[in-house]
């Protein structure tokens, strides 16, 4: 395993000390989260009976071919804890999530539950968000007509940079699990990312953006020195 892989499950195995007996949980998406569910279902083998509610395809395979019991949201539309990684986390705990291309579950996920822990190495923690490419989740009915309002969204709030629709491996738009498309806007920099977030729940065509604001209370980070809990007390 490399470090970066091993500083992951050491966040991973940290996070997994927040899980008790009989808790729904939320199985975030993401290299990270792939090492606590890995975790989980050791424990779940140990005896732990727990329910997740996945928040990706990816992660329900891997979930249910681990063993681990699994629920939909529609079944399950409160959660204890959701565990999730991270792209980026910024001051307060603002998060920039979705470079997995989840972000739409990963949100109803994380808001359907009563904590979300962010798992994370400590490269993912800036001073400020905006490095990481925001994901933008958008229906792809008339792109061309909803670009320029984006766009225009962002520049509301002082922030700019090229808007790319991401493209899977064979050049064909990525699908979103809801069947939608993602334009990742290369912004740089978010100095306020309630704004942007704000500016951009009102473009029509919007279904999703990758800020998660005041959705993090701990994050657990994960660095060569060893592991740090950083607590939102909001
Ligand atoms: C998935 O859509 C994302 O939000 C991931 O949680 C995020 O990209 C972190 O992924 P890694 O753990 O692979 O860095």
């Amino acid at each position: 395993m490399s470090d970066a892989e091993a500083l992951k499950r050491q966040a991973a195995a940290r996070a997994l000390e927040f899980v008790t007996d009989g808790m729904r949980l939320g199985l975030g998406t993401g290299s990270t989260a792939k090492h606590f569910v890995d975790l989980l279902a050791e424990r779940v083998k140990a005896g732990l009976t727990v329910v997740g509610v996945p928040t990706s395809e990816r992660t329900r395979e891997q979930a249910l071919s681990l063993g681990v019991p699994l629920a939909t949201l529609d079944e399950q539309p409160e959660l204890d804890l959701c565990i999730d990684g991270a792209d980026e986390v910024g001051p307060g705990l603002a998060l920039v999530k979705g470079g997995g291309g989840a972000l739409l579950r990963e949100k109803l996920v994380a808001s359907a539950a009563k904590e979300m822990i962010v798992i994370a190495d400590a490269s993912k923690h800036v001073e400020m968000l905006g490095a990481f490419p925001l994901p933008i989740e958008v229906v792809d009915f008339g792109l061309a007509a909803l670009l320029p309002r984006l766009e225009a969204a962002i520049a509301s709030v002082g922030c700019g940079g090229p808007l790319d629709l991401r493209r899977d491996a064979s050049g064909a738009p990525y699908r979103t699990d809801q069947g939608n498309v993602i334009i990742d806007a290369r912004l740089g920099r978010i100095p306020d990312p309630d704004a942007l977030a704000r500016a951009l729940d009102g473009v029509v065509g919007v279904v999703e953006h990758g800020l998660f604001l005041g959705l993090a209370r701990r994050v657990v980070l994960a660095a060569p020195e060893g592991v740090q809990l950083l607590i939102n007390p909001a």
